[in-house]
């Protein structure tokens, strides 16, 4: 692959480097679904469902013979770190764990430094943190791919092999009412950029003083493609809805408030009820963990309509092919 172009991704105000994969443009990082085409999601969802195939069919992959993959995580994770740690593995890699508390940035060392130094001996890495600002200093300075695997702002590989869950279950994503219920946080506001690039109809229901940032609301609405509604009323949201996703009330960090949430957040439980106003054939996603009999019933969650098991399996082959693509190309 041959560096095509430069150019300045306005979204996170850094440098991104463009290559060309097969006549596709690919970012360098994935910071944010904001930051990806059309053609790139498109990419993503084609090489997942490609190298599921080959693994279901027992066909190895080892495409990242000898290269190594960093997970520098500062909040808890089972699913992204596990099948990220897999996903490298199965491509013939290595992982390797981080915690950042045990790392010299615990002791004030500049994210500039650690990123540079990182960069000497991994290929990719994949960062779970608070605050957006941080990943992006990382891919300002570092000269592998960097990975957001969640921040408070967003989630976006989650988003992605959401979508291919969605794409598994009815067909594709287009033509679909897909409802967000529950916290405008990090998951909504992916599932957000999503849609202003995709073009799927989006309809949130969040609580008053909890709805998406304002800006990556308007960033993502001003797309010509974008179909997207908020308001407060989770009926209406839902109301023939092909795709149900909600998430926990209080996120990782927001501890604190899970008491205080639990009243305002009530009446947007996704339970049987509620969805009785979606379309027949409704899907139920919930990325997890999920808190049972807050956002979401144990009948709903373990219910007909609840495809939350594939949608966690799907991170497997969604974080593969998001690790050949940055890596390789
Ligand atoms: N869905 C998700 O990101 O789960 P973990 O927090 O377990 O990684
Ligand atoms: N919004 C949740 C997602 C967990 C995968 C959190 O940030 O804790």
């Amino acid at each position: 692959m041959k560096i095509d172009e430069m150019e300045a991704s306005d979204s996170c105000k850094i440098q991104v480097i463009t290559l060309k994969l097969g006549g596709v443009f690919m970012t360098k990082h994935l910071l944010t679904l904001a930051d990806l085409a059309k053609e790139e999601f498109e990419t993503f969802f084609k090489r997942a469902i490609e190298l599921k195939e080959k693994q279901k069919n027992g066909i190895a992959e080892p495409l990242l013979a000898g290269k190594s993959l960093g997970l520098l995580f500062d909040k808890p994770s089972t699913r992204t770190r596990v099948s990220f740690e897999t996903a490298m593995i199965q491509l013939g890699g290595s992982p390797l764990f981080i915690s950042s508390k045990d790392t010299q940035m615990s002791r004030d060392e500049p994210i500039k430094d650690t990123a540079r130094v990182l960069s000497r001996y991994l290929d990719a890495l994949a960062i779970r943190t608070f605050s957006q600002e941080v990943i992006q200093e990382f891919a300002e300075s570092a000269g592998i791919p960097v990975i957001n695997a969640l921040t408070d702002a967003y989630h976006p590989c989650q988003v992605l092999s959401d979508l291919l869950t969605v794409i598994e279950h009815k067909g594709s994503y287009q033509d679909l009412k897909i409802a967000w219920v529950g916290d405008g946080h990090n998951m909504a506001q992916s599932w957000i950029n999503a849609a202003g690039t995709l073009g799927f109809e989006l309809h949130l229901a969040c609580p008053e003083g909890y709805f998406p940032d304002a800006q990556i609301l308007s960033g993502a609405a001003q797309k010509s493609n974008a179909r997207i509604t908020l308001n407060s009323d989770p009926i209406a949201a839902i109301k023939d809805a092909d795709v149900v996703n909600t998430d926990v009330w209080a996120s990782m960090g927001q501890e604190a408030e899970q008491e205080a949430r639990k009243k305002i957040f009530a009446p947007f439980q996704v339970n049987a009820a509620l969805l009785e106003n979606a379309a027949k054939d409704v899907i139920v996603l919930h990325c997890l963990p999920a808190h049972r009999e807050e956002e979401i019933t144990e009948a709903v969650l373990e219910g007909p309509h609840s495809v939350v098991w594939d949608q966690s399996e799907n991170k497997l082959h969604m974080h593969k092919a998001i690790l050949d693509i940055l890596i390789r190309t």
